[in-house]
């Protein structure tokens, strides 16, 4: 359970790592701010960060928002040393591994910019796929859908953004997860068609007969899981990732209940991870599911496993 006092707790871990940032304001005290840049790619490069200079650029845009970089190159009364002091603060966290989405504090997917914390998975760009997919073959102008593991809500905010007939209810486990997604539902002003509840994937919904089922379920397999990268193995929640011993878990989970809840003639997609498409098709047929394909995600791999109740 979280709530105001872990709020306070965390807001206070995040000042208190902020104040380690000391070596980088010593190091940039006196630089220009075309110095400062080029010592912040190096210093992400050093610490194994891949997109050291977009990264850089994403760090600099926060902290010289409203003017832009180039502004502010070609003018220093703009460079402020409150600026390059939240600048260090901000490095300094995401030379820590943070994700930079938690650095941030938001992610954009789709055409929304959505929270993210600690709480939350990082909505990625291979969900968007999902969305694509689904968009693709329900041209209805009215659907009640079902998101399970809602995370940050970003398939659901997604797919309601683009139909403004649909509906939708995320289910989440984790409490601290749903705070995160109805503060999006919130933010993108989808509140009045997104509810949110929190739930073991369809267990608790009696009676219901969703138009749409999506899901992004934790797929990883847990023996891999201490191989990631630090950023998602250090700073994203575990539950959010592991698909247990053979990565499966949740899809048989998700898919023994599917016929329940999904009407007869409606659509199911599930994200899947890159080599799951054989065996996840083969749970959904098992559970009597109908039209099956794999959709491939823009590099050729299998993304989504979508098909239908007959
Ligand atoms: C891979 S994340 C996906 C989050 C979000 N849908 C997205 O695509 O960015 C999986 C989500 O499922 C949630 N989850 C894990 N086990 C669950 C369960 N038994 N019931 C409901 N949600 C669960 C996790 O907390 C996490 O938010």
């Amino acid at each position: 359970m979280s709530g105001p006092f872990d709020k306070l707790v965390s807001e206070a871990r995040a000042e208190f790592d902020a104040a380690d940032s000391k070596p980088l304001r010593e190091a940039w005290q006196g630089l220009g701010l075309a110095d400062i840049r080029r010592d912040l790619v190096r210093r992400l490069a050093e610490a194994g960060i891949g997109e050291a200079e977009a990264e850089t650029r994403h760090l600099l845009a926060r902290v010289l928002a409203p003017d832009t970089l180039a502004q502010a190159l070609a003018d220093p009364a703009l460079v402020s040393w409150q600026r390059i002091a939240h600048l260090a603060d901000l490095s300094w966290l995401r030379l820590q591994r943070k994700p930079l989405s938690q650095v941030l504090g938001s992610q954009p997917f789709w055409t929304l910019d959505l929270k993210v914390t600690s709480d939350v998975l990082t909505p990625r760009a291979d969900t968007e796929i999902l969305v694509e997919a689904v968009l693709a073959r329900c041209e209805t102008d009215e659907a009640v859908l079902l998101d399970l593991g809602t995370g940050s809500g970003a398939i659901l905010l997604a797919l309601l953004s683009e139909r403004l007939g649909w509906s939708g209810l995320g289910v989440e486990l984790s409490e601290a997860a749903l705070a995160v997604a109805r503060d999006n539902a919130m933010r993108c002003r989808l509140a009045n068609r997104a509810r949110f509840l929190r739930g073991r994937w369809s267990e608790g919904l009696a009676g219901a007969a969703f138009d749409i089922v999506v899901s992004n379920p934790p797929y990883i397999v847990s023996s891999v899981l201490a191989g990631l990268d630090p950023e998602v193995r250090d700073h994203e929640p575990g539950i959010a990732l592991d698909g247990g011993g053979d990565g499966l878990d949740a899809y048989r989970a998700i898919l023994g209940d599917m016929r329940r809840i999904l009407r007869p003639g409606g659509l199911f997609a599930l994200e899947i991870g890159y080599d799951q498409g054989a065996t996840v098709s083969a749970l959904a047929r098992l559970a009597g599911l109908a039209e099956i394909a794999v959709v491939p995600d823009l590099a050729g791999h299998d993304r989504v496993v979508i098909g239908c109740n007959s």
